[in-house]
């Protein structure tokens, strides 16, 4: 998949954008505020229904305007053109794919594949366990058809399981939930697995490119003890679940540990470090993508020169010509990215929320 065509309004600063864009590689260059990762966030936000930076649709809509639109013409890998649009009106949104009103954004997200790099990304490492999460499920709903459902029904069933914990019901009322929950768990668990798995083996093949001879092993941990399976890890806590109101184990505790060369990413590496670790990682979710479904993602790269330094950006670059993927990337100088690597590139000049394709 790729965006054939472009075009946002009341998104942020953006005035004026309507952008027919390569389906290799584009360069967003302007200076600070100009609108650049506005542009890409604008992307983002017609993928996920929300931005990278914030959860608040009120923040992203202009502050001067009643209304704000993102349209894309998607291309697939047959060359059929897919439109797509997100209109919202300040009190309520609208989907449209191919002309049809939907209910469901992940409906849109299944068309649009898109991963985001930028300032924050390092918090992958950094942040808080959601994260790690969200970047396993990332990849999973995107390749697994069953995912999803596996994962509402699991949602579904706790969410009445600690409802009935939070109002102090007898036993008997939320044992009845537990086997949907054990079932569930364990499908959710064996996927992540697997994922994590596959992309460790992704991960050994790459790492030399970014890491040199640095060895990164991803650690993965289902949300409960690896020795114990869910139902006596529940009966264990049943006290204390009750107590506290709710269900302290299973898949919503799920987490990643990564380590460089055996130091703790999170706690012992440089920030440049945790950087090109998260970015050799969104990378390889792409090409692991690919390898799944024969088709492409869009990656979104904010702000590359001043992530990475002049060697790391080198190897990167590369990295990212050889993918099968779309890739957007700003930057403040338009010579701090050196696009010689690919045979064909567009670049659009960002000023003042105005976007302009310059050759
Ligand atoms: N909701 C909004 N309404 C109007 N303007 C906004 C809104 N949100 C952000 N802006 C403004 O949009 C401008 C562009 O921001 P953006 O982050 O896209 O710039 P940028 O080109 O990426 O800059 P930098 O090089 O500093 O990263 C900024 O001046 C910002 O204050
Ligand atoms: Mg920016």
């Amino acid at each position: 998949m790729s965006l054939a065509y472009l075009e946002a309004q009341g998104f942020r600063n953006i005035q004026q954008l309507g952008i027919e864009p390569s389906p290799t590689v584009n360069l967003i260059y302007g200076s600070n505020a100009s609108g650049k990762t506005s542009l890409l966030e604008s992307i983002y936000f017609l993928s996920h229904g929300r931005s990278f930076l914030t959860h608040k649709i009120k923040d992203v809509m202009n502050v001067h305007s009643q209304q704000m639109h993102i349209f894309s013409r998607l291309v697939n890998e047959q060359n059929r053109i897919i439109p797509a649009g997100i209109l919202h009106d300040r009190e309520k949104l609208l989907i449209k794919l191919n002309g049809v009103k939907i209910n469901r954004l992940s409906e849109l997200a299944i068309q649009l594949p898109v991963i985001a790099l930028h300032p924050e990304s390092h918090q992958l490492i950094s942040g808080g366990p959601k994260q790690r999460r969200q970047f396993i499920d990332w990849g999973l709903f995107h390749v697994e058809q069953s995912y999803n459902g596996i994962w509402q029904r699991y949602q579904k069933a706790l969410k009445q399981r600690n409802a009935a914990l939070r109002s102090r019901q007898p036993a008997k009322t939320f044992h009845v939930w537990d086997q949907q929950i054990f079932e569930a768990a364990e499908k959710i668990d064996n996927l992540r697995r697997n994922y994590v798995k596959q992309l460790q083996l992704l991960v050994n093949q790459f790492q030399e490119l970014v890491f040199d001879d640095k060895t990164i092993v991803i650690d993965y941990y289902r949300g409960w003890n690896r020795e114990t399976d869910l139902p006596v890890v529940f009966e264990q806590a049943l006290k204390t679940d009750m107590e506290r109101g709710f269900s302290q184990a299973g898949p919503q505790r799920a987490d990643l540990r990564f380590k460089i060369n055996g130091l703790n990413a999170e706690t012992a590496v440089s920030r440049g470090q945790q950087k090109s670790l998260v970015v050799l990682l969104r990378l390889l979710q792409g090409l692991l993508f690919h390898q799944a479904t024969k088709k492409n993602s869009v990656i979104l790269f904010d702000d590359l020169p001043a992530e990475l330094d002049s060697q790391h950006r080198q190897k990167i670059l590369k990295m990212m010509s050889e993918l099968p993927a779309q890739l957007f990337i700003t930057s403040i100088e338009k010579n701090a990215v050196d696009l010689s690597l690919w045979s064909e590139q567009k670049m659009f000049h960002v000023e003042h929320g105005m976007v302009s394709e310059k050759a």
